[in-house]
């Protein structure tokens, strides 16, 4: 088994070869001047099953490049099974079309990668699970919840805890965190904007008066999504308001607008490396999913059952 990593997630990729005490395989992803991607692999890798990390996150396009073009040069290197292991998979929103004459991006991203020459994918919170099913390869959704609820548990599990999602849509994602937590209750923002150009009224569904809530989704791109919800959770009497992100996109000025936010805290975890600003942040705290990926890798490489890391 060999791990490659592109430049979009070093430290991620550096953190899951260690779990599994390998070295990462000695490859180099340089620029010409023109800005095309050039990949050279320097190291025999006939025969290996191979894995490449790469989350194609911020600059997306490049990243998606650089993934690619790594699994071609391992495909035509002779590579004998490889797996893209894309933490954070960008154009994921892209999942349908919202209007007539509109693309489904991440349809064509996943037609890439395949065409490309990978043989399996392995992602964190896809963001709809049926993205899956736009892949004729196998592909794994690992969930990052295993990881949240445990620092959940360890942080606020001697509070009234309430599970809060931030849309309609992440009801099934709460619940499952929800689950987790001791069947912890939970509440729903419904945004609601009655006609275009109108402000958005958000409702709270649940009663979370003295709660310590706990918002989850699966990204954070502007902030304005969560921090707009936090605040609808404090004026209804929430006693605190944390959020646990899987993919901390924070686009702009995101980092800012969490800062001086309603949020006690936002958790995200490494699928995508942390700006500076991010970094330096007081309010967000970073999980790693490394050993998560890293366990999940294992057992694809051994033959052996990826769901039950969830049982
Ligand atoms: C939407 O369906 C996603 O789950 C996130 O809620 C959304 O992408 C967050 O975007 P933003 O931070 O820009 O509000």
């Amino acid at each position: 088994m060999k791990i490659m990593s592109g430049n979009s997630n070093l430290p991620l990729a550096r953190a899951v070869a260690a779990y599994l005490e390998l070295p990462l395989t000695d490859a180099s992803v340089r620029r010409f001047a023109d800005e095309e991607i050039f990949v050279e692999i320097h190291e025999n890798v006939r025969g290996e099953d191979v894995f490449v990390v790469q989350p194609t996150s911020y600059p997306a396009n490049d990243n998606l490049m650089e993934l690619l073009i790594c699994i071609d040069a391992l495909r035509r290197a002779s590579a004998r099974r490889i797996t893209a292991v894309v933490p954070y998979f960008g154009y994921a929103r892209q999942d349908r079309k919202p209007g007539p004459r509109t693309p489904i991006s991440a349809k064509l991203v996943a037609n890439l990668m395949t065409e490309a020459g990978a043989d399996r994918v392995l992602s964190v919170d896809l963001h709809a699970g049926q993205i899956q099913g736009f892949f004729d390869i196998p592909t794994d959704n690992l969930f990052a919840a295993p990881v949240m609820a445990a620092d959940i548990q360890a942080r606020y599990g001697e509070e009234s805890l309430m599970v809060v999602s931030p849309d309609v849509g992440g009801v099934v994602r709460a619940r499952a965190l929800a689950k987790r937590l001791d069947n912890a209750p939970l509440a729903i923002v419904d945004k609601r904007r009655d006609r275009p150009g109108q402000s958005e009224v958000m409702n709270i569904i649940g009663d979370v008066k003295g709660r310590a809530c706990i918002l989850i989704d699966d990204i954070i791109d502007s902030g304005g999504t969560l921090c707009n919800a936090a605040q609808a959770l404090m004026d209804q009497g929430a006693a605190s308001v944390t959020a646990y992100i899987t993919h901390g996109v924070l686009s702009g000025a995101a980092v800012s607008r969490v800062n001086n936010s309603a949020l006690k805290e936002l958790v995200i975890t490494d699928s995508i490396q942390a700006t500076e600003a991010a970094q330096q942040s007081d309010r967000i705290r970073i999980l790693t999913i490394a050993p998560l990926l890293g366990e999940a890798i294992r057992r694809i490489a051994d033959e052996s059952s990826v769901s039950s890391l969830f049982d």
